[in-house]
């Protein structure tokens, strides 16, 4: 690992179990896991068909599917099934996210932060394409690789919307929100292509405020017996559990079991001089040296009752 990524994480020794291993898996490369899009095809329809073209699919967390890593292509974006809308690159943490919120057929879903729409579109997917998702994205140049994305794999329940998510409109409730928030980006930090940000970067750029504004918002916007997902690619508990706390004491919020398909790590009540609400135990840490893939946070959000 560079010295640059290991001064970085040095501070999350005492947090990250086996951290050597958390360490060496930062040196390996990030691999390329992608979701079936069962908006357009059913993976025992396409597996067959790839099979034919010498293309075989490695199962990820169930072995049947819908996701994939298929090791022999270079760039699944430069597949023809690809081009169809059959397939997304996605990584495996990412994927988790939208099963974890598990939005119902023909409900009523905000996603605040959604370019370039992959937990959207497998939303869209866990719905049948049923009910209506607000996707929302601040940035023009970022709400057409969204667009692009939702096009190409079909997806017909969502339109696009551009708030500033902090300020997202009050005039309607969901049943379902996902707060998968600007952050420093930590998870994705492997040498392998990739220099890390400065320790600090969250700091200086102001993002825990920003983070905390997204959250309160997104529980202001919930039905009565609404779920939200506020969700991170980072470790940084500043940006992850600090804001959930934030909620917790500023919200009649609770944080709900997260029934994952594979397991992760407690999140942490104890962080430096600060101290978070026991209940921060049940949101969830996802590590490259766990789970291959991006580094996660996860937390799950209703009303107390
Ligand atoms: C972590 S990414 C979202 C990834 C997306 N959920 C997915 O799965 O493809 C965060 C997104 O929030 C957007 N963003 C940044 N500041 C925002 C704001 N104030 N309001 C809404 N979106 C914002 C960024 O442009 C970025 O596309």
């Amino acid at each position: 690992m560079s010295s640059a990524a290991e001064s970085a994480f040095e501070g999350y020794r005492d947090i990250i179990p086996d951290f050597s291993s958390f360490q060496e898996s930062l040196g390996q490369p990030l691999p390329v896991h992608f979701r079936i899009n069962r908006l357009k095809v059913q993976p025992h329809v396409l597996l067959p068909l790839l099979r034919e073209r010498g293309i075989t699919l490695q199962p990820a967390i169930t072995a049947d599917g819908p996701f994939f890593m298929a090791p022999q292509v270079e760039s699944v974006g430069r597949l023809l099934e690809y081009f169809l809308g059959y397939l997304h690159p996605q990584a495996l943490t990412s994927c988790i996210a939208a099963l974890v919120l598990s939005p119902k057929p023909s409900s009523f879903v905000l996603d605040m932060c959604a370019a370039p729409g992959g937990k959207t579109s497998h939303m869209a997917e866990l719905m049948g394409n049923t009910g209506l998702i607000i996707a929302n994205e601040l940035f023009t140049k970022r709400q057409i690789p969204l667009a692009h994305t939702l096009a190409r794999l079909g997806v017909s329940n969502t339109v696009v919307t551009g708030y500033q998510a902090q300020e997202f409109p009050l005039r309607q409730r969901f049943d379902y929100i996902l707060a998968d928030v600007p952050c420093s980006g930590e998870g994705r930090w492997r040498t392998a292509g990739r220099t890390p940000r400065p320790s600090g970067y969250h700091r200086a750029t102001k993002l825990p405020d920003m983070q905390k504004r997204m959250i309160c918002r997104g529980f202001d916007l919930l039905t009565e017996k609404g779920e939200m997902l506020y969700a991170t690619c980072t470790y940084n508990p500043e940006e992850n559990e600090a804001v959930v706390d934030f909620l917790l004491k500023h919200r009649k919020a609770r944080c709900l079991p997260i029934d994952a398909p594979f397991a992760g790590e407690p999140g942490i009540c104890e962080w430096k001089k600060e101290k978070y609400d026991k209940a921060l135990r049940r949101t969830v840490r996802f590590y490259p040296h766990r789970l291959d893939s991006v580094g996660f946070f996860m937390a799950r959000i209703g009303r107390t009752s």
